[in-house]
């Protein structure tokens, strides 16, 4: 699972471009049946390429947080397929896809879900302690020194600021080096000075790190951090915004009717 890609910071970014880490080919899941069926995602395709950070953006009830479930393994659809650093994730059993996620996908949700008896560095480290591998210390050094969490690390999540869990809560997800980080409104719950710092060391590790980001949001200028945006509308993939800044994620929602 480990890659060179991600041992050398700063030196992936031109080469981690070439592979899609993530991709979606044809999805479609729909709720409900009869009169109230919602066609949540319709037959949607779309790559998420190796060490990018993209926004996944849209209407409420477009169908980002479906999309990006399926696409985390977290729920699944009913057609179509999704690979994850090349396995096909739909063909997994539920045994296999728990240890996908554990191995190989890391999330950041709005909610910081830290546990709170537990030291940051404990939090960072839980994962790896789960899988029952050893933790690479020069790689934590790396991403604990890059998050700004050095002398934070005998903290319990109680004794940090929201803006310092969610850093916790990105390391976390940082250290086990997988192969995409999913983030669902990872700043929702912060202030804005807090949430630009978090979304600036997102787009630093995809930077520095080649480390995949994928994030829903419905902030303009959350979004403005991402290289690109995806643009849903009503379960589909309606357009994309390369080097996007919240002007021009704003003017593309208005179109949308968002
Ligand atoms: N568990 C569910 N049961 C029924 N309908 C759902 C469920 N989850 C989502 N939907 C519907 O699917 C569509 C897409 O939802 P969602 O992916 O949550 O959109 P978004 O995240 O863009 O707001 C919406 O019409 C929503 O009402
Ligand atoms: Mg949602």
């Amino acid at each position: 699972m480990t890659t060179s890609v991600h041992a050398h910071p700063g030196l992936n970014r031109d080469n981690a471009t070439s592979s899609p880490a993530v991709q979606a080919v044809s999805l479609t899941k729909n709720y409900g049946r009869g009169a109230t069926r919602v066609s949540a995602l319709r037959e949607v395709s779309v790559n998420f390429d190796a060490g990018r950070f993209t926004a996944i953006m849209g209407p409420s009830g477009s169908g980002k947080s479906t999309l990006m479930h399926c696409l985390a393994g977290l729920d699944t659809a009913d057609s179509g397929q999704i690979l994850v650093g090349g396995t096909d994730i739909t063909a997994l059993n539920d045994k296999q896809l728990t240890a996908l996620r554990r191995d190989r996908i890391g999330f950041v949700f709005q909610a910081f879900n830290l546990v709170p008896t537990l030291t940051a560095e404990q939090n960072i480290t839980l994962p790896l302690a789960l899988a029952n591998k050893a933790t690479d210390t020069a790689w934590f050094d790396t991403v604990v020194s890059t998050l700004g969490l050095k002398d934070r690390l005998r903290h319990r999540p109680h004794e940090l600021s929201g803006g310092q869990q969610q850093r916790v809560a990105v390391a976390r997800a940082l250290l086990t080096r997988p192969d995409v980080v999913f983030g669902d409104e990872p700043t929702g719950n912060l202030d804005s000075t807090a949430g630009g710092e978090v979304l600036a060391l997102l787009r630093r590790s995809s930077r520095e790190m080649g480390q995949t980001i994928i994030m829903v949001t419905h902030d303009p200028v959350a979004a403005s951090y991402a290289d690109r945006v995806v643009l849903m509308s009503d379960g589909n993939l309606v357009g994309e915004i390369a080097e996007p800044t919240a002007a021009s994620v704003l003017a593309a929602l208005g179109k949308l009717g968002g």
